[in-house]
């Protein structure tokens, strides 16, 4: 779980530098007691979102050092008691508040303070506790209880309730893994406004798993022999610079954000090309994620989670620990967040930058004169890690020295998992230890990129490569090609991967040319993908529409920024992505977006258990024809042009 402190706040009246600057603790304040007072807020109202209202593209395009900067802030809020859900911008310079409205049939995200407090409301339950003594357990501070989203299957008394259908699992003694004995069947269903159990599902017992699932080290014996100490040692300052959330490294440049939203936000992408600036991104963050799980039975069908916008990744964002997540000289972010309760929260160390060495960059050897030429790659990476509930995810954005970006996934933690009888082999799962099952399922995620490859106006192109049929063309059957084609419309850029043609496709700027003519574009080469398995009509199909294509491309408009819409939690469907495409709006030569969905496909194996080594899963961003040629060819010899890297 994430590590939050409350933050001592000083003087409100902080001056930021950059239009993108996040809002800051003492910002965070001072908007919640603006609108408390100017809305008479009751006590029983909870903040689910305090951020930076981000001014207009243009105000930040045009933004100059020393310009006047009207920071605003965009609140999300929602009363207990009425269970109604607000919007508003509240003015920090004007102290007043600019916007206000009421957003009828919506549930925000469920709150850090929700899950403490649906545990403690859940296990203060009789009809829980009643649960828990059929199944011979006495001690129910050893409980865990998870507040897992609803979901919409349509039932009509859920509909306007805020909810969660929680799930529950036992430790032998405070420090144990918990996640190794699940309280299999029972089903906690809880008003979330009230903070109340309104009922217990119970599908039967199901005895819990006869084993531990340790892996601390007093819980180890037998440590592997043999590890000698590899230091990562950079003896002067680290190569990066950092000025306030602005990065510069060999040639890139960055702005640094996060949002308890959707964690790690990066703004203004560009490089350095011969003196000029070049952007390349305007905003890269995630559209959204959601985990389908492949159980049909009465007590699972409803296990599927939207992390982004069901609990907001950032505010499960860890506190990184030098040595631990991140090795050598590394610069961190703090995030300044808030609780449900609109007080100013810090996660230290939430972001970590650091460069690494990534073997080799190019190389060549002239064979007839044995002259060698090699260069080692860099790469700057900006990284975080969010715990939510038994998993981990670490997001992480690479930034290599020949103009390439890398996002990559890291999923990591403890399985969920199910209680199975003795001697069943589940086919929704796999056995991971004995009577312990972890269900099939998969992580889709949506990564939203505001592209500006060299200024607004960009277009979408699908390459793929074609074989030529034989003929007086292609006489020996040699012959393939690359063909590409302009994706115009929403629903033309609507596409899927297909590795059997080299699929890839090309953010083109088209009003500029490098060199040779060719329009300067960028590649996104997908990676790992796979489609989701649920029925196009299941309820997780219709929330999650966005995992359904792994291609959409939209023209840039400021509240579209979810690929599920704005309030996935409880959805009946249809929101963001499928919903703004149907217009079909115009994608060519314009100010766009590209959202790309990867999906990592997850059948359990015993080896990812009790903790699951990372699995990665990602996608690249490379130039092409962005320039002249090879753009790292001035990286110099590692030893300085002595050495034997440079004969
Ligand atoms: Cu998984």
């Amino acid at each position: 779980m994430a590590n939050l402190k409350p933050v001592p706040v000083q003087d409100p009246s902080t001056t930021s530098s950059h239009p993108l600057d996040p809002l800051t603790a003492a910002e965070i304040e001072s908007a919640v007691a603006i609108l408390r007072v100017q809305r008479s807020l009751g006590q029983r109202v909870r903040f689910e979102s305090i951020v930076l209202n981000e001014p207009p593209k243009d105000f930040v395009l045009a933004f100059e050092d020393g310009d006047a900067i009207n920071r605003e802030a965009f609140i999300i809020l929602f009363d207990n008691d009425t269970s109604a859900t607000y919007e508003a911008i509240v003015s920090l310079k004007e102290r007043t508040v600019k916007s206000w409205a009421h957003i009828p049939g919506v549930q925000p995200r469920i709150t850090l303070d929700e899950f403490y407090e649906c545990e403690i409301a859940v296990k203060e339950s009789p009809e829980f506790r009643a649960a828990l003594q059929k199944r011979g357990i006495t001690d129910v501070s050893l409980v865990m209880v998870d507040p897992w989203p609803a979901g919409n299957f349509g039932v009509e008394d859920e509909q306007g309730a805020r909810l969660s259908f929680a799930r529950c699992w036992l430790r032998s003694s405070p420090t144990d893994n918990g996640y190794a004995r699940p309280i299999e069947g029972v089903i906690p269903v809880v008003d979330l406004n009230k903070m109340e159990v309104i009922r217990v599902e119970d599908h039967g017992v199901v005895a819990l798993p006869p084993n531990d699932g340790n892996y601390a080290p007093e819980s180890l014996e037998g440590f592997r022999t043999g590890l000698k100490p590899l230091e990562i040692v950079q003896p002067e300052v680290p190569s990066f610079t950092v000025v306030g959330n602005e990065v510069s490294w060999q040639k890139w440049n960055f702005r640094v954000g996060f949002t308890p939203r959707e964690g790690l936000v990066l703004y203004t992408i560009s490089y350095e090309d011969q003196g000029r600036k070049r952007p390349i991104i305007y905003r890269a963050s995630l559209g959204d994620m959601v985990v389908p799980y492949g159980d049909p039975s009465p007590r699972n069908f409803r296990k599927n989670a939207f992390d982004v916008g069901e609990y907001g990744i950032g505010m499960l964002a860890n506190s990184l620990t030098l040595g631990c997540d991140c090795l050598g000289q590394i610069y961190y972010f703090d995030a300044a967040l808030n609780d449900s309760r609109g007080a100013p929260v810090q996660i230290q160390n939430a972001v970590c930058l650091h460069e690494e060495d990534f073997g080799i960059l190019w190389k060549h050897v002239d064979w007839r004169t044995g002259q060698a030429e090699v260069r080692r790659s860099r790469r700057l990476v900006v990284s975080f890690i969010a715990t939510v509930a038994n998993y981990e995810y670490g997001f992480f954005w690479y930034f290599y020295q020949d103009g390439k970006i890398e996002f990559q996934v890291k999923l990591t933690g403890i399985l969920n998992n199910a209680a199975v009888d003795s001697g069943e082999l589940p086919k929704y799962g796999t056995l991971i230890a004995p009577q312990l099952a972890a269900h099939i399922h998969q992580h889709f995620f949506s990564i939203r990129l505001d592209m500006t490859v060299d200024g607004l106006q960009n277009s979408v192109y699908e390459v793929n490569t074609k074989a030529e049929a034989k003929g007086p063309d292609n006489p020996q059957g040699n012959a393939f090609y690359a063909e590409k084609t302009l994706l115009a419309t929403e629903l033309e850029a609507q596409r899927t991967v297909n590795p059997m043609s080299g699929r890839y496709w090309l953010i083109s700027n088209p009003s500029v040319h490098n060199e040779l003519g060719q329009p300067v574009s960028y590649k996104l080469a997908p990676g790992e993908n796979v489609l989701p398995f649920a029925h196009p009509e299941s309820t997780v199909s219709k929330r999650a529409g966005f995992m359904r294509k792994h291609l959409w491309v939209t023209p840039y408009r400021p509240d579209e920024m979810a690929a599920a819409g704005p309030y996935p939690n409880q959805h009946p469907g249809g929101a963001g992505l499928p919903e703004w495409t149907k217009a079909d709006r115009e994608v060519e030569n314009t100010d766009i977006v590209v959202w790309y969905t990867f999906g990592h496909h997850h059948v359990p194996r015993p080896e990812d258990w009790p903790v699951m080594p990372v699995m990665c899963t990602g996608f690249s961003l490379l130039p092409v024809g962005f320039f002249d040629r090879n753009p790292a060819l001035d990286v110099p010899p590692s030893d300085g042009g002595n050495g034997h890297c440079h004969t």
